[in-house]
């Protein structure tokens, strides 16, 4: 996989940040960043239970870096992708989705997230799915799965499954998540 960098997306001067897909060696610091997120609890989620079944996409899994001083780029954020499929259809599972704790609240996640689904759209994906708080992911194009259409290999508030379609034609996904 060669990595691509873009430039930070257009707008009312967003600040200096470059997205780019995850490469083999930027592994543990995505990790480190992911611990100290989420900690140790995260192991007992149902989306953990669906990443240890899935199969990572680097190429659409997401780095946000900052330019330091020195001319040196720190980790700001991550959002990691999955191929799963959902009732036999191929889907994409996202998560874990994680921004520095002094680095939130500058749109840094919202730019993450439309980065992944930019790439899951263009390598022809239908949808996007993730477990996660409705509240925050409204905001950048995923509503709740209705009933248990999407159904998680484990104990979880369904409220929280929620699915982004990326395309006009794509239809309801119904059915449990499994490998790809
Ligand atoms: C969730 C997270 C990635 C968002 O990153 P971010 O760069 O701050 O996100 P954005 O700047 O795009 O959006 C910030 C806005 O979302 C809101 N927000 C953040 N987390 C939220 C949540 N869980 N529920 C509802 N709103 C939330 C903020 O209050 C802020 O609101 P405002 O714009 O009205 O001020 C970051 O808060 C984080 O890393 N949290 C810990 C890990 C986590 O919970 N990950 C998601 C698991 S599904």
């Amino acid at each position: 996989m060669s990595a691509q960098s873009t430039p930070a997306q257009p707008g009312a001067s967003p600040p200096a940040i470059t997205l780019q897909f995850e490469r083999p060696e930027d592994g543990p610091l995505v990790d480190a960043l992911i611990e100290r997120a989420f900690g140790p609890g995260r192991y007992a989620k149902s989306s953990e239970r669906v990443r240890e079944f899935a199969t990572f996409a680097p190429e659409m899994s997401v780095c946000a870096w900052s330019p330091e001083s020195r001319g040196d780029l720190r980790l700001l954020g991550c959002a990691r992708m999955w191929h799963v499929r959902v009732g036999g259809q191929p889907v994409m599972f996202l998560g874990p989705f994680a921004v520095e704790l002094g680095e939130r609240n500058a749109g840094f996640g919202a730019r993450l997230i439309a980065r992944a689904c930019e790439a899951a759209q263009a390598a022809g994906q239908s949808h996007v799915v993730l477990v996660g708080d409705e509240t925050y992911f409204s905001r950048v194009g995923f509503a709740t799965a209705p009933g248990r259409a999407v159904i998680l290999p484990g104990p979880v508030d369904q409220r929280r499954v929620l699915v982004r379609a990326l395309t006009a034609e794509a239809g309801e996904l119904a059915g449990p998540v499994e490998p790809a």
